[in-house]
């Protein structure tokens, strides 16, 4: 056994994240919600002789295993990832490796962490893929809730936020989004563009609070596509993602937005029921997922 170790096998699991409102406004200290959804990705450990490493892993990324060693010891545990969340799309697919990580090498230890110690050791998975991240995926994935994020004074400020259950529908631009360079583009642009940052704000600003209310589901709508107005505007969607946006809304959808940094990535529809969307999509040959979130 590996000293400070209790059991030979472990596993742990956490859920990948949606931005509902909010993205690149809570970079300059706006609000932003976003939500653990019901895919995630889960983590088994089994000690073995040699050096630590993925056995079997959905992703091939070349950072997995400095990301890996960011939680684990250099030598004796072989590592077998699944998830159900698409990588690279903004979904919070590494955040969701970090935290499953950092629970399954817990109970291995024999650990219970609380969350501020789950989301401490999660966020040096997340530097390893990130760099220099906001924290609001790695944040939202040892919660499992949704969440309501602010950066004050350079310090995360979180909340969770009860929610009523909504039904997503991600519709995938098959194309990934760099984030650390649409930041830097928004970066920029500024002071310029700090209206329109504002603007974001209030909008999410408003969407927590209608969240709060229970407000119908065509007034949530109504502020994502606001809000994918806004990020239009800031330069972070391209031609493919204003068409999903267009497609969903003309299928029913109550709004869509751009969910993450854009560039690529994903658009995010709130629907009734998923099943309409999921079709016209399945005929049009767009690659899309059905989500829940909240509940
Ligand atoms: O693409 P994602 O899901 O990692 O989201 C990026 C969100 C930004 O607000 C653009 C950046 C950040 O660190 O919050």
């Amino acid at each position: 056994m590996i000293p400070g170790t209790v059991r030979r096998t472990a596993s742990g699991t956490a859920p990948g994240k949606v931005i509902l409102s909010g993205e690149h406004a809570v970079v300059y200290g706006h609000p932003c919600v976003a939500a653990a959804i019901n895919r995630g990705t889960t983590v088994q450990l089994r000690q073995r002789p040699g050096p630590t490493r993925a056995e079997r892993s959905i992703l091939s990324d070349r950072r997995l295993h400095r990301a890996l060693l960011a939680v684990l010891p250099e030598e004796g545990v072989a590592v077998e990832i699944e998830s159900s969340l698409p990588v690279g799309r903004g979904l919070g697919s590494s955040a969701a490796l970090g935290i499953a990580l950092v629970r399954a090498w817990a109970q291995m230890c024999g650990e219970d962490l609380d969350f501020a110690e789950t989301h401490r050791r999660g966020f040096a998975v997340e530097r390893v893929f990130h760099g220099n991240p906001s924290g609001v995926d790695h944040a939202v994935a040892a919660l499992g809730t949704a969440v309501q994020y602010r950066m004050a004074d350079g310090q995360p400020q979180l909340d969770s936020l009860s929610i009523p259950r909504l039904d997503l529908v991600i519709l995938d631009s098959g194309r990934t989004g760099n984030t650390r360079r649409l930041v830097a583009a928004v970066a920029a642009q500024r002071p310029g563009i700090d209206p329109v940052l504002e603007r974001i704000g209030g909008i999410t600003s408003a969407f927590i609070e209608m969240l709060r209310q229970g407000a119908p589901l065509d007034v949530l709508g109504q502020l994502m596509s606001e809000n994918h107005d806004q990020l239009k505007q800031l330069g972070v969607s391209t031609d493919n993602l204003n068409r999903l946006v267009r497609f969903a809304l003309d299928a029913g959808a109550h709004g869509a937005k751009l969910a993450g940094a854009g560039g690529g990535g994903v658009v995010v529809a709130l629907v009734d029921d998923s099943e309409l969307l999921l079709r016209a999509a399945g005929k049009a040959g767009v690659p899309v997922l059905a989500v829940t979130v909240g509940g």
